[in-house]
């Protein structure tokens, strides 16, 4: 390589310092002003292509010269996931603190296959896992680890069940080696990635039983049973219960206490999903609804949403660390640990499905010495109250109508026009959809949609500790204006 080239991959300390300003700054300047942003583009798939569209670079161009592209180009036509508006899916801001922890994790480029590959930054994930552990009231001796998100979470829990319910053949030798149907319950409320999981793991997404849910959409205790019941006199066997902290579409939380008991007479694998909702533990009002999470066999957590850290950042634990590691652990002369002590030998890659992995603890652990759990936990508890507000703002209205209780930050409800009242249900169906895409294109609040008792439901999540009770307020304004030209 000439001289030439490698100074365009190495630049010198001052060029590095340059450019790390020139992103500092924006990262800054974006941060304080994203408030005053659209929340959603006014773009479409070709004008961004028309800008950016270019030949297969083969000379340099200034890295300020791309930097003023991501600004001018790229900045604009995203949502802005930081906007305090930004009610859809179940979004986190980001925070400042842990995009610079991303940019360090980066920069050291550690990669945490095991102990001996970076030492202190696995100790660093080691010891955010025992904290995670702690705002869970999980088991001190649980194992752990960070992975992409809540649906990789979902995929190494149910793993780990199915090793530890299912007959070992079945990892070595597949499905042709155990002829019963493999079976997991979960609410019909449960996020798609349980089924996905249970598809990637030969378990088959069919061997998902949804179970019925009860007024306040949890899990019901006798519909469970039950079909645990049919299924053993069919000659399937049970391997798992999901429980739910937090759903997806309402925020409801099953009774952990009772799927735990069930799971206990059967003899099945409890996996919590509280990829929403489980560090909402940190937020008082929460915890009763979240009691019995503790009693898991394994637990889904995403600290990419409510500890507020941008993607990607899940994570998953296990109470037995013996049996996570019989389900991913795997012989290879390339990765085995040479003498070592037990805390050194250890290997990452024997807990979970990756084997490279970026340093996402530094991030968690940079955030959470620097603003404390203290402060989390306030936000999480402003985020509820602030759905909380829109609930009692939409029950006191004439216009719009809840469809189903806050639990914790997610709220589905409705416009109901004066001239639809009392009328048809596909008709405000009908103008609910047209209503949410009018507010996307609108720009000024986000929200998503959700099915509820077979009815179209417009849909938040709060989840910014830069959103107020007025922020709330405003998105009711807003559906009213774009109502009014509908
Ligand atoms: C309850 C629940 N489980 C799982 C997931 C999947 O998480 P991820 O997007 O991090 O894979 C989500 C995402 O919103 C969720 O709400």
């Amino acid at each position: 390589m000439s001289r030439h080239a490698d100074s365009k991959l190495d630049p010198s300390a001052e060029e590095i310092r340059r450019w790390g300003d020139a992103a500092v700054g924006w990262m800054a300047e974006y941060l304080h002003c994203v408030r005053e942003l659209r929340v959603y583009p006014e773009t479409t798939s070709r004008d961004i292509r028309e800008r950016l569209d270019e030949e297969l670079p083969t000379e340099s161009l200034p890295f300020l010269k791309v930097l003023d592209t991501f600004r001018e180009v790229v900045v604009p036509a995203t949502r802005q996931n930081a906007h305090p508006r930004m009610f859809g899916y179940v979004q986190a801001p980001g925070t400042a603190i842990a995009a610079l922890a991303d940019l360090l994790a980066s920069t050291l480029n550690a990669n945490l296959t095991a102990w001996r590959s970076t030492p202190a930054a696995v100790e660093i994930e080691r010891l955010t896992i025992d904290w995670v552990k702690q705002i869970i009231g999980f088991n001190a001796d649980a194992a752990g680890l960070f992975v992409s998100g809540g649906s990789m979470a979902n995929f190494a829990g149910l793993a780990a069940a199915r090793r530890a319910k299912a007959p070992d053949e079945l990892m070595r030798k597949g499905a042709q080696a155990f002829p019963r149907a493999l079976r997991i319950y979960a609410s019909e409320e449960t996020h798609h990635s349980v089924a996905k999981a249970a598809a990637m793991l030969g378990i088959g997404s069919d061997n998902v039983r949804y179970v019925a849910v009860d007024e306040r959409f949890r899990i019901r205790i006798d519909d469970l049973e039950a079909k645990i019941n049919e299924d053993v006199a069919a000659g399937h066997l049970p391997i798992c219960i999901v429980g739910n902290a937090g759903t997806v579409n309402t925020g409801a939380c099953d009774s952990l206490e009772q799927v735990s008991e069930t799971a206990r007479r059967f003899g099945l694998w409890m996996h919590v999903d509280g990829s929403y909702g489980g560090f909402a533990t940190l937020a008082p009002s929460a915890r009763a609804c979240l009691a019995g999470i503790e009693r898991a066999d394994s637990i889904s957590l995403d600290p990419h949403k409510w500890l507020y850290l941008p993607v990607d950042c899940g994570c998953v634990l296990y109470r037995d660390p013996e049996t996570a590691r019989a389900t991913f652990a795997h012989e290879a002369e390339y990765t085995r640990v040479i003498a070592q002590q037990a805390d050194e030998a250890f290997a990452v890659w024997d807990y979970g499905p990756e084997l490279s992995r970026r340093f996402r603890a530094l991030k968690v652990w940079m955030l959470l010495t620097s603003v404390g759990v203290r402060a989390v936990g306030e936000s999480i508890e402003k985020d509820l109250a602030c759905a909380r507000h829109l609930e009692s703002l939409v029950r006191a209205s004439d216009d719009f109508e809840m469809l189903a209780p806050v639990e914790l930050s997610i709220f589905c409800f409705r416009y109901v026009p004066a001239g639809l009242k009392g009328g048809p249900e596909e008709q405000l169906d009908a103008f609910n959809e047209r209503l949410l895409v009018a507010l996307q294109r609108d720009g000024s609040s986000y929200l998503s949609n959700a099915r509820i008792h077979g009815r179209f439901a417009l849909r938040g999540c709060v989840m910014n500790y830069r959103t107020t009770h007025r922020d709330m307020e405003i998105l009711l304004m807003d559906l009213r204006r774009l109502a009014a030209t509908l």
